[in-house]
């Protein structure tokens, strides 16, 4: 009976965090869904880690679930953390390329969605705690941010719909947690990028306003009574 959790874009920024903190319970096997490994996580492979490279713009394949599925029994903890995002293109609507569209759908909405779904389908007996790191982003029409936070609303709701379908099953645990605005890559992406808020957000670091993510990920496992 252990704790398999997933997280996607694990190397870096939050996901990262999420790593470092889940590894401190023994009784856990984490899966990371990324296009790279973290030199710090090295260690961990084959022990405590199953590093699977995956491209999240790249089609979703059942195949990961090939990998997945040799290391889960009946009385796993399976918990899912969408997390891994871009938030690139920040541009105005019209000067956005096809490529750039196609990619933050595939990130952002078209992997976690067919993978939350196979994962449903082929696991309906363990216990699952679904998590999406959501964004204020995806409430409040930004300037600039169309592709992202239209991404982000898609999966505010798809969550919202998740947890309707559930309401009566006691083995699935939905969660959209909104994580503050963070230090981390994201945040460089957005000062680099010019758009009509950008100055906050870079008084947001000169202030030190930022929020570390280690900080964050001890809140998200508070709610979600990891
Ligand atoms: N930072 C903030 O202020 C903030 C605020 C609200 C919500 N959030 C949310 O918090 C979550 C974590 O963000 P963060 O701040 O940690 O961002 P980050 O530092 O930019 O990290 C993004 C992660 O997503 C991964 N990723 C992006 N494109 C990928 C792809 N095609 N295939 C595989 N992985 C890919 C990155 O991996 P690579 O290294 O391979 O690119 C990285 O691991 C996101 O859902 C974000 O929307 C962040």
């Amino acid at each position: 009976m252990k704790k398999i959790i997933i997280i996607t874009g694990a190397n870096r920024g939050l996901g990262k965090a999420l790593v470092d903190m889940s590894i401190k319970d023994e009784n856990t096997l984490i899966v990371s869904l990324s296009r790279s490994l973290h030199e710090e996580h090295k260690y961990l492979v084959d022990s405590k880690l199953i590093f699977i490279k995956t491209d999240l713009s790249d089609s979703f394949s059942v195949s990961v679930f090939d990998i997945i599925g040799k290391h889960i029994q009946y009385d796993d903890t399976l918990y899912f953390f969408n997390n891994a995002s871009v938030i690139l293109p920040i541009d105005r609507i019209g000067n956005l390329s096809e490529l750039d569209i196609e990619r933050s759908i595939k990130v952002n909405v078209q992997y976690p969605v067919n993978f939350i779904n196979f994962l449903l389908n082929q696991y309906p007996k363990n216990k699952t705690v679904l998590v999406n790191i959501s964004s204020g982003a995806g409430n409040n029409p930004i300037s600039f941010w169309s592709l992202y936070g239209a991404a982000k609303a898609y999966m505010n709701l798809f969550f919202k719909v998740l947890e309707t379908e559930n309401k009566e099953n006691i083995n699935i645990s939905i969660f959209s947690i909104d994580p503050g605005v963070l230090d981390t890559g994201m945040q460089q992406n957005i000062r680099d990028n010019n758009f009509p808020n950008q100055d906050y957000f870079i008084s947001l670091k000169e202030e030190n306003k930022l929020i570390k993510p280690e900080d964050v990920v001890l809140s998200i496992f508070n709610e979600i009574n990891y």
